[in-house]
This record gives C-alpha cells, structure tokens and sequence, in this order.
C-alpha cells in the first residue's frame, strides 16, 4: 500500500479535486440508491474539517465525450445535499472558464460538483491536455472512487501525475477489504462465483482457483458445469460452447487442491416468471421441458456447511435467478448464514458487484457482511488479480 491518504497532504486552504462515483441509478429524475453517495461523504467531511475545499469530479453514464443533457450530474445534487446536510455548488463544466470561476466563488465549507467528465473526449482517451485542464482547477487530487479505479480515464490516472495525490477513505476502506479477503486471507478461503455466463467468469475463476480453497458455482454458469459433466440440463440457460472450458477449469481446480462446489439439486419451472410453479430435483434429473432457476435445498444446506468451515468469503454473483421469487431462495438463505457466521464473528465475509449486492440487500444480509464493495467491474477486475490503473498510479505518486 504505498499511496497517500488524507492525512499524509496538507490540505488546509487547498482545492482538492476529490474523484468520486456517484454513477447512481435514477429513475424519473430521481436517485433510487444513494448507497454510492453515502459512502464518500467522510471523505468530502474530511477534507472540510482538514480546511480543504472539496471540488467533486465524477461521469455519469457514458454520453461518449459529448454534451448529452440527460446525463448530467445535476440529477445527483438533491441527494448529495440530503446526504451531506448543506447546499451544493455545480459548475456546468468541469474544465475551463465555468470551472474555474465556480472554484474561485467557492466559500470556506462550502462543496462544488462539476459536470460530467465524460462530456469532454478527452476523459475516456486519458488525454494528457485533458487531464492538464483538469489539474490546473485545484491543488490537490484525492481519488475516493475505487469503482472507477479499472479505467484508466483522465480524472482516475492521468490527473494522478500531475497533482500532489492521495486516496480517500472509501479508496482506504475498499482497498483494505478486498487486502483482508483475498490479499493474507485467514484460511480456509471459500468464494462465490455466481452470474449467467462462465464466459464472462473464466478469468476469475482462474485466478481464485490458485488462491482460495472451495468455490461455490452459480446461477447459470453452474449449468454449463453441469452440461460438461455429460448432465442433460432441459431448457436451462447454458453456455454448451463452453463445456470444453468448463472441464478445463475442473482439471485445474483438482490438481491446485481447490473444491469447485456445484448443486446436488436445483429448483426447476417451465419458465422464468413470477408464480410459475417451481419443483426440486436432482442434479442431474431436469425434466426435458424445464429450466434450472436456483440451487435446491440440499445445495444450499452444504454451501452453508462450507461457510461453517471457512474463515474467509468473497462473493461475487448469486446463486439462482435471485430477481424473481422464489428463485432468491438459495441466494437468501446461503447470504443470511453468511451474515450470521460474520456477526459471530467466525467469518470475514466480502461481497461486490452489481447483482450481488443488490441480492443481499433484498434478503438484507448485506448489513451484517463485513465489507460490501460499491464496485461491479473495479471489484471483478481486482478478484481477477488484474492492476487498476486508477490505484496503480496512487502508489507511484
Ligand atoms: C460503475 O458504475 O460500475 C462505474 O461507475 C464505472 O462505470 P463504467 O462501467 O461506465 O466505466
Ligand atoms: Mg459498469
């Protein structure tokens, strides 16, 4: 960990462009989940009670290096507001006269959101002007947006070789959990690894099968696991051009010691729809006509014996088709074992990605995790043991 934090730069009286994700879901002009704004106000409290003056960069969506009205960041500031209890100034640029100005206006104790980095072209080519436009509005970076740590953009690396630079406390608290987890885990080490494809997985499993000692497989990736065992699957979602790599993954898991963990049963429906009458079977036993949605009853009971066992839990992906009841119900019920081994405190238990962490949150185990990442792709690139370019250039500042 060799980057800065806040407390290693002295910030008083200084504009600190402070890199956040507020990439929040809105629906009808409004923010339907704060969670990501919630966690960067100590970082933005901080840098106040340090005399610093918070300057926010931060995309929205992706408007491709243009001005595209809906995308811009004006939506986040009612919640920012409630979230931080005071006004928020914007400027409706993020470089240039209207940045500037809004950052000479700005008052002792007072925070200033600019507009969407990626309106400007240069963010997403890591333009070294670009990123000069951007330095040349403060004194100081701090980067506190982990989630956006895998993209190697101008406001996440470039502005980083150009400024006194540090991370903030959600960078901190995110990067200190997945160390914990993955980093010197206590052993046993048990994963999650859950989603449709195997496709989109193969390089984590790749990486966790040297690292962890069992992974639990699934949601529909476990049905091309299945599939390569010679199973017949029905209807199920699966990958069958996948099988050959599937059994690859198999061999490698056997010969590095690690317990790849597929369902003994499942729960099958005709279709995937709210009510449709769902059935436990075997395995190997899915009717022709039917399609795998969740991990059976029996499934679930050993996914908990293995947390039982285990010191250490990285999740990454539910087990079943968790969006429509009851196909939630392994994911729940294996989520809320997790959260009550970790409230005992005999599991360290860390969990990431979009799907994921809005699984838990229904069965409202997430409260109880030990850590629960704000991150979908940065979480998944750092569990593939891949360098974020964004955390990579803060511990060559
Ligand atoms: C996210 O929401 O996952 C991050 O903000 C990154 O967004 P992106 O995938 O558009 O780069
Ligand atoms: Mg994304």
């Amino acid at each position: 960990m060799g980057w800065k934090s806040l407390d290693d730069i002295d910030l008083d009286g200084k504009v600190v462009l402070t890199r956040v994700d507020i990439n929040v879901p809105v629906e009808g002009g409004k923010v339907t989940d704060a969670t990501r704004i919630e966690r960067i106000a100590p970082t933005i409290q901080d840098i106040l009670a340090k005399g610093g003056k918070p300057v926010l960069l931060a995309h929205f969506g992706r408007p491709k290096g243009k001005v595209v009205p809906e995308m811009s960041l004006r939506v986040t500031l009612p919640a920012l507001e409630e979230v931080l209890g005071q006004k928020i100034l914007f400027a409706e640029d993020c470089v240039g006269p209207a940045a500037e100005a809004a950052v000479k206006d700005l008052p002792d104790g007072g925070i200033l959101l600019l507009e969407n980095t990626r309106f400007h072209a240069g963010e997403e080519k890591n333009d070294p002007d670009f990123a000069k436009a951007l330095a040349a509005i403060g004194d100081v970076y701090c980067n506190d947006a982990f989630s956006a740590a895998h993209r190697a953009h101008a406001s996440t690396e470039g502005i980083a070789r150009l400024l006194p630079s540090c991370a903030g406390r959600l960078m901190q608290a995110e990067l200190s959990a997945l160390e914990k987890a993955l980093g010197k885990p206590e052993r046993p080490v048990v994963a999650v690894v859950g989603g449709a494809k195997v496709s989109t997985k193969l390089e984590l499993l790749g990486n966790l099968i040297d690292r962890v000692d069992s992974i639990v497989i699934g949601g529909g990736m476990a049905n091309t696991f299945l599939a390569a065992q010679g199973i017949d699957v029905g209807k199920s979602l699966c990958e069958h051009d996948m099988t050959g790599t599937a059994k690859e993954i198999m061999a490698k898991a056997e010969a590095a010691n690690c317990a790849l963990i597929l369902p003994d049963d499942v729960v099958v429906a005709g279709e995937f729809k709210a009510g449709a009458a769902a059935e436990t079977v075997a395995a190997n036993a899915c009717p022709p006509d039917k399609m795998i949605l969740d991990a059976g009853p029996a499934a679930t009971e050993r996914v908990k014996e293995v947390f039982a066992g285990a010191r250490t839990l990285v999740w990454n992906g539910p087990l079943g088709a968790f969006e429509i009841p009851p196909f939630n119900a392994a994911t729940d019920a294996a989520a809320l074992a997790a959260a009550e081994l970790t409230r005992a405190g005999k599991l360290l238990s860390v969990a990431g990605g979009g799907d994921t962490v809005a699984a838990l949150n229904a069965s409202g185990a997430a409260e109880s995790f030990t850590y629960v990442s704000t991150a979908g792709g940065a979480f998944l690139e750092w569990l593939e043991g891949k360098t974020l370019p964004g955390v990579a250039v803060l511990e060559s500042a």
